[in-house]
C-alpha cells in the first residue's frame, strides 16, 4: 500500500549523491564544532560530515545541529565514525586531537598527536583522493608537515590554518586602539602559529598609510606606544583564553570558516596559512610555515612575496630551524 510520503510526492529524480561543496570535520570537540557550526551558520558548505571515535558525542552534535536546519538553509549533515562517510569531500578538516593544558605549549603536543594523525589522514585520503587537506590540530605547522607526509598528496593541497587566527587577533587589537574596523586594519602576523610567530610591522598599515612611516620605531622596544605588547597580546592570548575558559574555540572556527570559504568558492583570497615553505625567504629545510597564501578550489594557489626586513626573515628562519629540529625527532 502507497504511504503518505507515496501518495503526497511523485518522484522525479533521484538525490545527488555528493554535492560540489562537501566537507568533513574530523573532531567534534569545541574547536571541531566551532568551526562546523561557524560553516553551517555562514552558508559556507551545505554537505557538512562529522567524524569522531566517541560514538555518543557524536551522535549528540549531529542530532542537535540538525534541530537546527530550520533555521539554516537545509544543509545535509552527516555524521559516522566510519571514515566512509567522508567520501568525496572537497575540503577535510583535521581538530582532532589532545588540546593544550594550562601552560603547556603547542609544541609539548607533538608526538600525541602525531599518532591521532596516523590513524585518520591515510583514511581521508583513501575515501577523498582529490580533497584539499585542511589542518587545524596543534602544534599546527609541525601536523601540517605531518600530514602532509602521511597523505601522499602534492604540497599544494595540505594547509594548516597557521596564522589566520593570530593575524585576526592582532588585527581586532589594532582595530580597538585605533577605532578602525578589523577589516580595515592591515598587519599580517606570519611565521609560526604560536610563540616564534613573527609581526611584520613593516607592513601594518591603514588605507596603505604605513604606521612605521608615522611612528618609525613601531614594534620595538624604543616605541614609546608599545605597539609591540599588541603583538605580545597575540602570542599570549591562547594562554590567557585557556586560563580563563579552558580551550579556546569561536575565534579558530571562525577563522577556519573564512579559509573553507575561500577553498570552496575558489576566491583567491589571501589568508596567512601554513604552507611549505622551502624556498621562500631563504628557508632550505621542508617545513610549514604562515605567508599570506592565495587560496582556491586545490588549494594553494600562490605564495605572496612579501618585502621582509632582514629581522623579520632571521625570524622566520629561527622558526624554521626549530620546527626542522622537532620533526626529525619526530616517529612517522
Ligand atoms: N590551530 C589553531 O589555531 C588551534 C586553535 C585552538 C585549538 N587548536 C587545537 O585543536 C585541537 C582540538 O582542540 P579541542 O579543544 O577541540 O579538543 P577536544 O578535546 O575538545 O576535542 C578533540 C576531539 O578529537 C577527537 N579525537 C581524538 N582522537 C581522535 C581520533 N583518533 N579520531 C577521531 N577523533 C579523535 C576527540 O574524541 C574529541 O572529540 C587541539 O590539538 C588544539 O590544540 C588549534
Amino acid at each position: 500500500m502507497a504511504g503518505t510520503k507515496d501518495l503526497l510526492l511523485s518522484e522525479i529524480s533521484s538525490p545527488v549523491k555528493d554535492s560540489e561543496s562537501k566537507v568533513t570535520v574530523v573532531g567534534v570537540g569545541q574547536v571541531g564544532m566551532a568551526c562546523v557550526f561557524s560553516i553551517l551558520a555562514q552558508n559556507v558548505s551545505h554537505d557538512v560530515v562529522l567524524i569522531d571515535c566517541v560514538e555518543d558525542k557524536l551522535k549528540g552534535e549531529l542530532l542537535d545541529l540538525q534541530h537546527g536546519s530550520l533555521f539554516l538553509k537545509n544543509p545535509r549533515i552527516n555524521a559516522s565514525s566510519d571514515y566512509a562517510a567522508s567520501a568525496g569531500s572537497r575540503l577535510c578538516i583535521v581538530t582532532a586531537g589532545v588540546r593544550q593544558r594550562e601552560g603547556e605549549s603547542r609544541l609539548d603536543l607533538v608526538q600525541r598527536n602525531t599518532d591521532v594523525l596516523k590513524n585518520i589522514i591515510p583514511k581521508l585520503v583513501k575515501y577523498s583522493p582529490n580533497t584539499v587537506l585542511l589542518i587545524v590540530s596543534n602544534p599546527v605547522d609541525i601536523l601540517t608537515y605531518v600530514a602532509w607526509r602521511l597523505s601522499g598528496l602534492p604540497k599544494h593541497r595540505v594547509l594548516g590554518s597557521g596564522t589566520n587566527l593570530d593575524s585576526s587577533r592582532f588585527r581586532f587589537l589594532m582595530s580597538q586602539k585605533l577605532g578602525v574596523a578589523p577589516s580595515s586594519c592591515h598587519g599580517w602576523i606570519i611565521g609560526e602559529h604560536g610563540d616564534s610567530s613573527v609581526a611584520v610591522w613593516s607592513g601594518v598599515n591603514v588605507a596603505g598609510v604605513r604606521l612605521r612611516e608615522i611612528n618609525p620605531s613601531m614594534g620595538t622596544q624604543q616605541d614609546p606606544e608599545r605597539w609591540d605588547q599588541v603583538h605580545k597580546e597575540v602570542v599570549n592570548s591562547a594562554y590567557e583564553i585557556i586560563r580563563l575558559k579552558g580551550y579556546t574555540n569561536w575565534a579558530i572556527g571562525l577563522s577556519v570558516a573564512s579559509l573553507a570559504q575561500s577553498i570552496l568558492n575558489n576566491s583567491h583570497n589571501v589568508h596567512a596559512v601554513s604552507v611549505n615553505v622551502k624556498g621562500l625567504h631563504g628557508i632550505t629545510q621542508e617545513v610549514y610555515l604562515s605567508l599570506p597564501s592565495v587560496l582556491g578550489e586545490n588549494g594553494v594557489r600562490s605564495i605572496v612575496n612579501q618585502c621582509l626586513t632582514e629581522d623579520e626573515k632571521q625570524r622566520l628562519l629561527k622558526s624554521a630551524t626549530t620546527l626542522d629540529d622537532i620533526q626529525k625527532t619526530i616517529n612517522l
